[in-house]
């Protein structure tokens, strides 16, 4: 691809803008060499204001979902991509969250702007455990664990049945949830069918991959190694 189609598609700037960077000789190879619009060098090999490009198309990226922020680009309020660099956003093909979290959660947010890594990812078939820790408003009562793993709780407005999910206590009013599914609200609506509240959500890992040390708000660029651990039991 030419350079100018990369660095616009990266989110540079529109194909002008673009063009004049090119004019300005900002976009330059490793060694300082001015390069051209027409050119079409490895990726690695490009400099712009002598600082390596952003990732290639293929990315992927885990981010820490801080409280308060929402998967969507049309809200008014905070949005992931606040937390992303600006040009991110801008990115074509877009960089897009893989399945949501609500504002209200926190936790493990895949982003990626391979399209069929996302449908891979998200397809009822992945069977992918995603991991949810539960702050609760009422005392677990002790048949949760057996109606969740049972494969027939059905969700209000749903007309098929929930996957079997394993939940844990970790105190009177903390659970772990481990689901295989992705419905709208999922976590929350499970347990107001059985008579309790989510007043806090968390999810700490998706597949074989875990927040770890990454703080709130805080994102980290996949590898494909680091991908593959997804997909680890
Ligand atoms: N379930 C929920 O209720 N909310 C989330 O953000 C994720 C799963």
């Amino acid at each position: 691809m030419k350079l100018v189609k990369l660095l616009a598609n990266l989110g540079y700037g529109s194909r002008k803008e673009v063009a004049r960077m090119f004019r300005e000789g900002r976009v330059t190879d490793a060694s300082g060499e001015v390069l051209y619009a027409d050119d079409q060098p490895a990726h690695a090999g490009v400099r712009v204001d002598g600082e390596p490009l952003d990732p290639a198309p293929g990315m992927a990226l885990l981010l820490h979902k801080p409280v308060g922020y929402t998967c969507s680009t049309r809200d008014p309020g905070r949005i992931v991509y606040d937390l992303l660099p600006p040009r991110f956003r801008l990115r074509s093909p877009l960089l897009s969250p893989v399945g949501r979290l609500d504002r209200d959660t926190s936790g493990a947010l895949l982003m990626t702007d391979d399209g069929a890594l996302l449908h891979r990812i998200v397809s009822p078939k992945s069977k992918l455990a995603k991991v949810y820790e539960a702050t609760l408003a009422g005392d677990l009562r002790g048949d949760e664990a057996a109606i969740f793993a049972g494969g027939t709780l059905m969700l209000d407005g749903e007309d098929t049945p929930l996957a079997p999910a394993q939940l844990d206590a970790l105190g009177p009013r903390r659970a772990r949830l481990v689901l295989t599914e992705g419905r709208y609200h999922q976590v929350r609506r499970m347990f107001a069918a059985v008579g309790n509240h989510v007043e806090a959500l968390h999810r700490p890992r998706i597949g074989g991959l875990d927040l770890g040390e990454l703080a709130p708000g805080a994102w980290r660029l996949l590898d494909p190694e680091s991908l593959a651990a997804l997909w680890e039991r």
